[in-house]
């Protein structure tokens, strides 16, 4: 397996907007992530995935950008950014950015000019169709509800947006366009950034023709996923602009790729591919998703078979041949204690937990803001405390289909993305010491006990844990290099795995529940050289360990052979 740096990496992700408010305005800005650079390196994280910074009108907090090389006003000045860079650097840490390259915001110039007329010079940056029939030029749904096509009086054409209407699709067959992000992306390497973050990379490229997806219900849109993900030719862009921009440069990519599974993924991560070092993948985000056609939205509950068959499949077909990226949440997924743990009574013990799974598996860990202090998904009564875009429109959209507003609200509370971005808990005081001001979004009311001030002066919180699971796994190469070997694959309530390289064995052993199974220890697996690396639990007096009773979300880490001292 060859080495790299952003192998052997823990990434941090920040949301901006929520991370830390330096002014006053309510909304985070890079001042406040310069101030916790320092409670970041404690971590232990060595790269920051910072998530859109540039000037936007926010429809969609960043992800609608309307000048690549300019600082959002709120956010701070380009000073600002290029002291985050040398301080990150200062202590060792890198930055990632996170580019959307798939479309702009209605506001970038760009689309200005491809909307003032039909043969602007830049029409044809974005992608525009005349109406079919009197109708959407075709039924594609976008991702935050509705058509994918918005009409535009001035020139009687519609332009597709897969995500918010104030977020047009760029045209990727334009290579005026697609040398003006070349140059644009250059810009940002010879300032130095250690990374880009692709977002929405998968759908870059779209069917030819824009075919209509099938229809049997009549439906004014559907679910056109197939037309717009993992076409082909996103991997001849991606070469393109490896071979054109980033082959001279040491930085790390990692692409959001919803839609595929792990060996389609080689296409993508493939170490002799020249595309990118990683990928997000969804499979294990779509667990507790039912089949309707409300995606997301309509609930299910996950089980702990399928959860080890997706995460299982993805660690050995990659094995020796690309890399994962490990995460259980981000700015657009429930919090994983909530989703995936406990996040009543055993909160801290589930979210230590799930921290082990990331932290054991092949594959680079994300860490996401709040993760590391185990904040919890938030239940806002009323709508009008929510602020994404995508959950405001699922709820006009389910409010017209004539949907009961209770189970509205109960699929909001568990999947809204504003789960994630209610504003990081740095102390128990106002506003959980985000801001100094009204923040843009209420703090989640649990503040006052879940926070960083109290987590870092407890020994046994949920933030040492991290920073312990962060050094192990400096030292340990079976756990940054090793292979996988799923173990008990039909438990329905441990995960148990080993993980080695040559000279270096762990058995990692995950109770997912509140109950108290018991875990056989194999037979080829006993040694008395065995050592507990870390446990969310002290182990019990006089406890059989090779026939062990596990406790409600107990995680145990033992090193079997080696000593996990780095070479
Ligand atoms: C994925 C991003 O993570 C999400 O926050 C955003 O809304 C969409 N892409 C559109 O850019």
């Amino acid at each position: 397996m060859k080495k790299a740096w952003w192998k052997e990496s823990v990434v941090y992700q920040i949301y901006p907007i929520s991370f830390k408010d330096s002014d006053g305005d309510g909304i985070g800005d890079l001042r406040g992530v310069i101030s916790k650079l320092d409670y970041l390196q404690y971590l232990g994280v060595n790269v920051i995935w910072l998530c859109p910074i540039y000037k936007s009108p926010g429809h969609d907090n960043g992800y609608d950008i309307s000048d690549y090389c300019a600082i959002k006003e709120q956010f701070g000045t380009m000073e600002d950014f290029d002291e985050l860079l040398a301080e990150a650097h200062k202590r060792d840490m890198k930055i990632m950015m996170d580019l959307v390259l798939n479309h702009t915001s209605d506001e970038h110039p760009w689309f200005l000019e491809s909307r003032s007329s039909k043969d602007n010079p830049k029409r044809d940056y974005y992608i525009w169709r005349k109406g079919k029939n009197g109708l959407y030029p075709n039924n594609w749904e976008s991702y935050f509800s509705g058509s994918v096509w918005e009409y535009d009086a001035k020139t009687d054409e519609f332009y597709m947006h897969l995500y918010a209407k104030q977020q047009p699709d760029l045209n990727w067959e334009n290579e005026a366009m697609v040398e003006e992000l070349y140059k644009m992306i250059r810009w940002w390497l010879a300032k130095g950034v250690d990374g880009f973050r692709f977002d929405a990379i998968a759908h870059i490229v779209k069917a030819v023709g824009l075919p209509d997806a099938d229809n049997p219900d009549n439906l004014p849109v559907v679910q056109a996923y197939q037309f717009f993900s993992n076409l082909d030719k996103v991997h001849d862009m991606l070469k393109k602009l490896n071979e054109q921009v980033l082959f001279e440069f040491d930085i790390m990519t990692v692409g959001e790729t919803s839609g595929l599974g792990p060996e389609q993924a080689l296409d993508y991560v493939g170490e002799d591919r020249n595309e990118l070092d990683m990928v997000f993948q969804f499979e294990h985000m779509y667990l507790d998703a039912g089949s309707s056609g409300t995606g997301k939205w309509d609930i299910r509950s996950w089980t702990l078979l399928e959860l080890k068959k997706i995460m299982s499949s993805w660690q050995t077909v990659l094995h020796g041949r690309g890399w994962n990226a490990n995460y259980l949440s981000n700015h657009d997924q429930p919090r994983p204690v909530s989703r995936f743990g406990n996040d009543g009574e055993y909160r801290e013990e589930s979210a230590k937990m799930l921290a082990t799974f990331m932290h054991m598996l092949q594959g680079t860990p994300y860490i996401y803001q709040g993760e590391e202090i185990g904040m919890t998904n938030v239940v806002f009564d009323s709508i009008d405390d929510y602020r994404d875009v995508e959950t405001l429109n699922y709820y006009e959209q389910s409010r017209l289909r004539g949907q009961p507003e209770e189970v509205t609200m109960n699929a909001i509370h568990k999947k809204s993305r504003d789960n994630a971005r209610t504003p990081m808990q740095w102390d128990d005081g106002p506003n959980a010491g985000f801001t100094e001001g009204e923040p843009w979004i209420k703090v989640n009311k649990n503040y006052k006990d879940v926070n960083v001030k109290q987590a870092l002066a407890d020994p046994n919180s949920i933030f040492h844990y991290y920073r312990k699971l962060i050094s192990i796994r400096k030292q340990c190469e079976a756990i940054v290099y090793g292979d996988y070997t799923l173990l008990l694959p039909l438990d329905t309530e441990i995960y148990a795995f080993v993980r080695s390289v040559e000279h270096e064995k762990l058995l990692v052993i995950l109770n997912f529940f509140d109950k108290t199974p018991v875990f056989d220890w194999p037979e080829d697996l006993r040694t008395d050289e065995k050592k507990l690396m870390i446990s969310n639990y002290e182990p019990a007096e006089g406890e059989d360990v090779y026939h062990l009773t596990l406790r409600p979300y107990e995680a145990r880490v033992y090193l079997l052979e080696g000593d996990c001292v780095k070479p």
